[in-house]
């Protein structure tokens, strides 16, 4: 009996070793593109937070599309950073080499993100992947004195998207990809302290604004309608990524961490697939105003679908913002 334990135990160990390092080794079963390196040619592409993660992720396969690859980020020394690291992996791996083919090639952008030089200095968007957040940081403002995960991942992509919108159109068909997470689920949307002054939850605010990317995205997919600019809304599983740098692992505990995210998490190119497949795919021409994961369309609990309330968030955030007509 103890035999026969101690071999289906050695046995499970050994079937679970495989299927993990066939995970890991074998790679992302989906690669969105794969073949079709001209898909997006020609095409310009905004990406906040592209110098990390997801948007890193993002840009590298678009990129390998053909794509003009703008990378939106905050800090210019992080993001050339990893401009250079995308350009010589792109290199190495053979593909177009950015720069290097102009036929061939996607082109590689970096960007501060200063929204005024960029409405003039670009003359068309194509693709605009609202990408960059923040994660269960502790209580912060910005600078404008918003709670920093609301600020960061609502109302600054709801301000570069209305400020981009003209050229969106004039580019039209263009697209707008919006990331969200699954755990909007856990959020709502207490008008009553937008900013967090009378109590803080960091997890109840990161769940709050990945709830108010889906609003949004479904509130601008109305408004947006009869214009050829579409905006859908994903979550990208779960990723590793630099996200988690405000949660504190005990230092006993971290290696445990490392190896279930090993083992489980997406890779960033991974995570990166629906991102790039709202981007660039022909399947969702003319699409607008879903949820995605995995590539399919997902079902919303109603409260993400609550159009008064997604009103009712995009009339405020105007105001919060300052741009109201
Ligand atoms: N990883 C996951 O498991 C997961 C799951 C669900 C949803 N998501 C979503 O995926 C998106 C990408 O996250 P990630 O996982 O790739 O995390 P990440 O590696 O931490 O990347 C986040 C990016 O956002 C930027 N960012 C943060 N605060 C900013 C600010 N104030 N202004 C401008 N840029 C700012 C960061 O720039 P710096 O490097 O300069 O800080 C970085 O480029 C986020 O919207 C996140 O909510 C991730
Ligand atoms: C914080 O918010 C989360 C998600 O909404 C909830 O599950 C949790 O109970 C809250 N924590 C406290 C201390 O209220
Ligand atoms: C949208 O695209 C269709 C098909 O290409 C075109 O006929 C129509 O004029 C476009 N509408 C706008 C507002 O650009």
């Amino acid at each position: 009996m103890a035999l026969v334990a101690t071999v289906a135990a050695l046995l499970a160990a050994l079937g679970g070793t495989v299927w993990l390092a066939a995970r890991r080794f074998v790679g992302p079963s989906v690669r969105h593109g794969g073949g079709d390196s001209g898909l997006m040619h020609g095409k310009t592409v905004l990406i906040t937070g592209a110098n990390s993660g997801l948007g890193r992720a993002t840009a590298a396969e678009l990129l390998r599309l053909g794509a003009r690859v703008i990378m939106g980020c905050r800090d210019r020394a992080r993001a050339e950073e990893a401009a250079g690291q995308l350009r010589r992996e792109l290199r190495q791996a053979g593909g177009p080499g950015p720069g290097s083919d102009a036929g061939e090639a996607g082109e590689l952008v970096v960007r501060e993100l200063d929204l005024a030089s960029l409405r003039s200095e670009e003359p068309r968007l194509d693709v605009l992947i609202n990408n960059a957040g923040i994660f269960q940081c502790p209580y912060m403002k910005t600078e404008d004195g918003f709670e920093m995960q609301f600020g960061v991942n609502h109302l600054g992509h709801f301000l570069l998207t209305n400020l981009l919108l003209g050229l969106l159109k004039s580019s039209a068909p263009s697209r707008i990809v919006v990331v969200s997470s699954k755990l909007y689920k856990y959020g709502d949307i207490n008008f009553e302290d937008l900013n967090s002054e009378q109590s803080y939850n960091k997890s109840f605010c990161y769940s709050r604004s990945k709830l108010a990317n889906i609003l949004f995205t479904r509130e601008l997919a109305r408004r947006l309608e009869g214009t050829n600019v579409t905006v859908n809304v994903l979550h990208p599983g779960i990723v590793r990524t630099n996200l988690g740098r405000h949660i504190h692992i005990p230092l006993l505990v971290k290696p445990l961490f490392n190896l279930v995210s090993w083992a489980f998490f997406k890779t960033p190119v991974e995570g990166a697939q629906t991102s790039v497949y709202l981007a660039s795919s022909p399947e969702v021409e003319g699409v607008s105003g879903k949820y995605f994961g995995d590539c399919k369309e997902e079902a919303l609990l109603p409260k993400a679908m609550d159009e008064s309330v997604a009103r009712k968030l995009w009339d405020i955030s105007e105001v919060m913002v300052g741009i109201l007509k």
